[in-house]
């Protein structure tokens, strides 16, 4: 069972790649985020972050232990169910945007909920208050190349937060920007923080950047080697020092 208050829990979680001899990409982790907390996933390359990131939003499946999402054990769930929870309950944030090119910022934010039926009008009006909120209202119909690295990643900012989702994942979110646009990102992320107490789980390899979470995971050779809670406000993402 998983307490709950935890929005994500790791189990004795490994994932082993077989070439070969067998290789540890995670190496039975034990990790539980309580609902609010902002954590900092850092580590050498290759150390196993985007693949805890993958796990938690069942895009991948532990060779053992368990993963919890939300009160659920994901292997407990069909793929379609699986999907369905990583679309409805994980706002998730890519270093490279993942915007689909042909469609606008609007089609982009709305097209999660027009999967799931909902009526085009519905659909909208909810994308464009959140494109009102990442400040992109001026932009709805822009495609992505006609937007700047940092709107782009508004949008899918946005697109994330179309479910109202309880978990945010972030695999190096500014790691395509300049330091300005990053540094707006992290603004940005720290104000939906304070709104919505969302549960963030954030990759970076930047120190500026973990220093926005409280907590902060260092993962070495597929295992936890520090986790730890720490204060934060030393580096406030204010846009005057952008
Ligand atoms: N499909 C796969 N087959 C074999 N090994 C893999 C596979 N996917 C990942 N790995 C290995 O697992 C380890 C962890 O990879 P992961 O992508 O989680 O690292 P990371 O910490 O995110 O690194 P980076 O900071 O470079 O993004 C790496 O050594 C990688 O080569
Ligand atoms: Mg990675």
């Amino acid at each position: 069972m998983t307490e709950p208050d935890n929005v994500v829990q790791l189990q004795r979680v490994s994932k082993a790649y077989a070439d070969g001899q067998i290789f540890y990409a995670l190496n039975q982790i034990d990790v539980a985020v309580t609902r609010g907390e902002r954590v900092a996933i850092m580590g050498p390359s290759g150390s196993g972050k985007s693949t805890m990131l993958n796990l938690i939003c069942g895009l991948d499946v532990p060779t053992s232990g368990s993963v919890w999402v939300d009160g659920t054990e994901l292997s407990q769930l069909s793929d379609d169910q699986r999907t369905r929870l990583r679309r409805e309950k994980i706002g998730m944030i890519f270093q490279s945007f993942n915007l689909l090119p042909t469609l606008s910022a609007l089609e982009n934010v709305s097209l999660p909920l027009r999967l799931r039926d909902r009526s085009r009008r519905e659909a909208e009006k909810r994308a464009l208050e959140l494109l009102e909120r990442v400040g992109l209202h001026r932009q709805a119909t822009h495609r992505p190349d006609e937007m700047s690295g940092g709107e782009c990643q508004r949008v899918a900012i946005a697109r994330a937060l179309i479910f109202d989702p309880p978990l945010l994942l972030a695999d190096e979110p500014t790691g395509n920007l300049d330091s300005a646009s990053g540094k707006g990102i992290l603004q940005l992320l720290d104000e939906l923080h304070r709104e919505l107490n969302s549960t963030i789980l954030l990759v970076t390899h930047d120190e500026y950047t973990a220093a926005t979470c409280e907590r902060m995971l260092i993962l070495r050779d597929g295992r936890v080697a520090e986790d730890r809670l720490r204060a934060t406000g030393g580096n406030d993402p204010s846009p005057e020092d952008a």
